[in-house]
């Protein structure tokens, strides 16, 4: 029945091996140095020369950043018609070739930055749905004036930091781009920016960025910018003024948005002039000189509300600063060395929202700010505030926002907070904060995110934070907290977040009660702890069984020097768990019931771990897992996933860890497998691995970096690429020889009775000659430096025939050396070694085969060395003598030995009983016949006869 089938298959496999041969590298879904992510290749930081060609042209994005391109060349993008997004940033690219992008018609994205392109010739063409071109930091003096031509749907435009010096090549390049919108010329040595060399090449910019490049002189005398909203000329602090002049006032009429950092004013009044009524938002940074005088005139535009004053080094504010600024609602003075400001320096300030005082060196919180009564947002962070007062924001009733991170605090008052009724967000990280004092129990009702991460915690009280009846996320990351008490997160049932990464927890920490009420968390990171069990005992009140709702619980990279266990039942109550990480836990084993509590799993990592085995029941309960991670945890194979119900799995990391095979079952297992990444593992080079290369080179699995599998054993292949490998001897030899021989078999059997029929005596008399002839060759050449003439391998179980049957007649009678384990091992030496020795150290290897020595496992090790040898000496050194008729259906379990047996002939022992004279004959010849690959033809004729005549 099975046998229908045969042909076909074997006509199938035998194409597809012949195809795979030829073009694997082709129809293969492994590429070289890139992987493939979501319809993304990424290949960054490749150490690529040049673009890779095997990517599949249906990817949308390609990722070549930080490689060591050159050049760009025609073909390199070939078919590449879907791409969306291609980023070519930091490699070394001096040349396009014209045309090389011809073939990208989807392109909306291009990013050339930091290469070496030192101009821009016609290189674009085809790219006629680019929306964003950015050729930042190259080393461009020039710019063909039809170079952008093709880029008819470019918006976006970014130049900077290259030397092109010439407004006027600017102008002649983006004259095409009736779609530009922003233009990015930062700091490309521009002095002069004269209106009359744009003619309308900027009529429909809207966004012009000028910044670092010092202008001297700034000259509007035609109506260029008739849609331009936002204007950047700023840059770092200079002397040198600049000369502004606009032939009227409304050339400028729309700017709303205006950084002028650095640049001294010739004329401030008639400068500002020209943005009445427009402007909104003012960034006057790094000025450092009459300060006073440019608020005071900027300050007069009514419709000016943003205003950005950072690195202006005042170190005391003048309490009538911003006198005139009553209608800005967002003040930024980061990054000024502010100590101290005037109680009434925000007097003026009615409506004032947003204030940013970060960076500064305020060591109190300023008492200017309590008079902002509308303040929606206050920036505290990074300065040296130690303490707060109970007042510090007593009217700040209406605060969304708080930021006191960076600062020194060492504890908070119990009143602190007690007014800030609206708060949401208070940021309080990295500072140095031991106690919190119960700021937290009653007040802050509106509180959605806490951070307090990077304190010096070490203790959470009962009710901690029973007043934050609304909060959501709660950040405890990088304290020292070690004492998790009873109730301590209680009244959080609002909170989906919790991240106590990095402390010193423990796994007597993790009680029911402290985890009690939250009811809807739906993230818990416990990373980098020491959580810690000595069994897998289940627990008498398992942790979580309160968080039905849990999504993520995170609890990898615990550390301690003793290895433990996770207790059976640690996850029950976790019915919604999609994620359980617990990479590099010093697990050593993980209970098979582990998943149970947990069906709807569907990313587990449990890599780096000392597991040394895994349950295949382990993965029972978890049919929906999509992601599993197992690198690194010191497994031998991968078999536990042949009795895995693991259909729905796509992705499957298992680097660095000692499979050396992967069979058919098991990738048989992974139907669904999307991506696999057995990085790091080392593979043996043999027929046993040939089932996975053509596995790999067929897929439509993604396999990571297969190009780079590499041999580590045998020995002399070492070192090089598993994919490299010459499979021809295994799977022509035995699927395409059989299939080739026993068609022509049955053709020249018929033959052959026809012959014998009416030439049978001068056929006698040319097979001897032809016999004769055969052995004279083989004597001529020089026999191999050999210890044994043959080496037997038995079972113990058949010990009684060899040494009476076998051993007489072949040494005693014929005169051979034979190499008996019993007799000729060396005592102490591992037996493997013995045996691999001995198949060496012998010409020939004899197995005698009966029910029992299938079942033993060392012979059936030597059987696996004797046919490695076969492969790697290409040297046929078997003889298998049957002394039970076993079908060939029962050995499929061996699968190696059905394999041989389809291949050549055998000798049987049951069948030569009546003519035992010609077994031995037969046995002579082939242990005479020589071991290269051609003497393979006569033994198959002596041995062939054997059971026929034998019958
Ligand atoms: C060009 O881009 C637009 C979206 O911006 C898209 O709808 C259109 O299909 C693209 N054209 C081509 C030829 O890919
Ligand atoms: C500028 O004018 C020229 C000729 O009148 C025209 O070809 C070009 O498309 C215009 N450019 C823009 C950006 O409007
Ligand atoms: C802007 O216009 C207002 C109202 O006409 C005027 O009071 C103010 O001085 C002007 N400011 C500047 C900088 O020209
Ligand atoms: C494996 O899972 C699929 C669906 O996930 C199910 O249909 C099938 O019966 C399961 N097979 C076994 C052997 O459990």
């Amino acid at each position: 029945m099975e046998d229908d089938a045969e042909p076909t298959r074997r006509a199938i496999r035998f194409i597809s091996i012949v195809f795979s041969l030829t073009i694997s590298s082709c129809i293969g879904f492994s590429l070289k140095n890139c992987r493939i992510s979501l319809d993304n290749a990424l290949c960054s930081g490749s150490k690529l020369q040049a673009v890779p060609r095997d990517i599949p042209s249906s990817v949308k994005g390609f990722d070549l950043t930080g490689n060591r391109i050159t050049k760009i060349q025609v073909g390199d993008f070939r078919n590449h018609t879907a791409l969306i997004k291609l980023n070519l940033k930091r490699n070394s690219i001096s040349q396009i070739e014209e045309g090389a992008f011809a073939d990208l018609r989807s392109l909306q994205n291009l990013n050339l930055n930091n290469n070496h392109l030192p101009q821009l010739g016609n290189v674009f063409d085809g790219l006629s749905n680019l929306t964003e071109l950015r050729i930042t930091s190259n080393n461009i003096i020039t710019v063909l004036s039809s170079s952008f031509k093709p880029l008819r749907s470019l918006t976006f435009l970014d130049l900077s930091y290259n030397n092109i010096q010439k407004l006027l090549v600017i102008h002649n390049a983006i004259q095409h781009l009736p779609n530009l919108r922003s233009l990015i010329i930062k700091k490309i040595s521009v002095r002069h920016f004269q209106s009359w060399e744009l003619t309308n090449s900027t009529v429909g910019i809207r966004c012009l960025d000028l910044s670092q490049n010092a202008i001297d002189v700034f000259n509007v005398t035609t109506d260029v910018f008739q849609n331009l909203t936002w204007l950047n000329i700023g840059g770092p602090y200079r002397k040198q003024k600049m000369t502004w002049y606009l032939r009227e006032p409304k050339l400028l009429s729309r700017v709303a948005t205006l950084d002028i950092g650095g640049i001294p004013l010739e004329n401030i009044t008639a400068f500002f002039e020209s943005f009445n009524f427009s402007l909104t938002s003012l960034k006057m940074n790094a000025m450092k000189y009459n300060l006073k005088e440019l608020l005071n005139v900027s300050c007069t535009i009514p419709t000016l509300t943003k205003l950005q004053i950072r690195n202006n080094n005042f170190n005391l504010m003048d309490s009538g600063l911003f006198q005139l600024c009553s209608s800005v609602t967002e003040l930024d003075l980061a990054e000024n060395h502010i100590r101290s400001i005037f109680n009434d320096s925000f007097r003026a300030f009615l409506f004032l929202k947003r204030l940013n005082l970060s960076q500064n060196k305020l060591s109190l919180v300023p008492s200017a700010v309590r008079n902002l009564t509308s303040l929606l947002e206050l920036d505290l962070g990074s300065n040296n505030i130690s303490s707060l007062g109970c007042h510090d924001f007593a009217k700040l009733g209406k605060l969304n926002e708080l930021s006191l991170n960076l600062n020194f605090i060492r504890t908070v008052k119990q009143c602190v907070f007690e007014d800030l009724t609206n708060l949401r967000v208070l940021k309080m990280q990295m500072n140095k904060i031991t106690r919190l004092n119960g700021a937290f129990k009653r007040y802050l009702p509106n509180l959605r995110q806490l951070v307090l991460h990077n304190n010096t915690l070490t203790t959470i009280e009962q009710g901690e934070f029973e007043g934050l009846r609304s909060l959501q996320n709660l950040s405890l990351q990088n304290n020292h907290i070690n004492k998790l008490k009873n109730g301590c997160f209680k009244g959080l049932t609002m909170l989906t977040e919790l991240l106590l990464q990095s402390n010193d927890i423990r796994g007597s920490e993790i009680t029911q009660e402290v985890f009690k009420e939250l009811n809807n968390l739906t993230r818990l990171v416990l990373l980098d702890n020491h959580i810690k069990y000595n069994s897998n005992a289940a627990l008498p009140k398992p942790p979580f069984s309160h968080l039905f709702r849990l999504e993520v619980l995170a609890m990898a990279g615990q550390s301690s020097k003793k290895m433990g266990s996770l207790p059976r039942n640690f996850l029950q109550g976790l019915t919604n768990l999609l994620v359980f990480d617990t990479r590099n836990a010093q697990i050593l084993s993980l209970h098979q019931d582990m998943f149970k509590y947990t069906p709807r799993l569907q990313k587990l990592d449990i890599s780096t771990n000392e597991l040394t085995d895994v349950s295949p029941h382990l993965f029972d309960p978890i049919p929906n897992l999509l992601s599993l991670y197992i690198s690194r945890t010191t497994l031998q194979s991968l078999d536990f996933l042949n009795t895995a119900n693991l259909t729905k799995l796509e992705f499957l990391q298992a680097r660095k860890n000692h499979y050396s095979v992967i069979t058919e079952e098991q990738l048989d297992s992974l139907s669904g497998l999307v991506y696999l990444d057995l990085q790091g593992n080392s593979f043996t080079c043999d027929c046993d691995n040939l089932g996975f290369i053509q596995w790999i080179n067929y897929t439509k699995t993604q396999v990571y970096d297969a190009y780079n599998f590499e041999c580590n054993y045998p020995l002399h292949l070492k070192g090089t690429k598993l994919l490299d490998l010459d499979i021809r001897s295994c799977s022509v030899d035995v699927e395409f020889l059989y299939f080739i021989s026993t068609t022509c078999a049955t053709f020249l059997f018929m033959l052959m009775t026809f012959t014998y029929h009416f030439l049978r005596w001068q056929l006698t008399y040319a097979y001897h000659l032809f016999l004769a002839f055969l052995h004279e060759r083989k004597h001529r050449n020089v026999p191999p430096q050999c210890h044994f003439d043959a080496f037997v391998s038995y079972n113990a179980h058949d010990e009684l025939w060899v040494l009476r049957e076998l051993l007489p007649k072949l040494e005693g009678e014929q005169g051979w050396k034979l190499c008996l384990h019993h007799r000729d091992f060396q005592p102490g030496k591992p037996i493997i070694d013995n045996i691999t020795e001995a198949i060496y150290a012998s010409r020939k290897t004899i197995c005698v085969i009966s029910r029992r020595y299938l079942e033993s496992e060392w012979c059936s090790r030597e059987i696996q060395v004797a046919s490695f040898r076969l492969f790697d000496e290409h040297k046929d050194v078997l003889i298998l003598i049957f002394l039970e008729d076993i079908p060939v259906r029962e050995l499929s379990p061996y699968y190696r030995m059905r394999k041989m047996l389809k291949k050549r002939s055998f000798l049987s022992w049951p069948r030569a009983v009546q003519c035992t004279n010609l077994f031995w004959e037969n046995l002579r010849q082939a242990l005479r016949a020589e071991e290269d690959p051609d003497g393979e033809k006569l033994q198959l004729t002596v041995q062939d006869s054997a059971p026929r005549r034998g019958r």
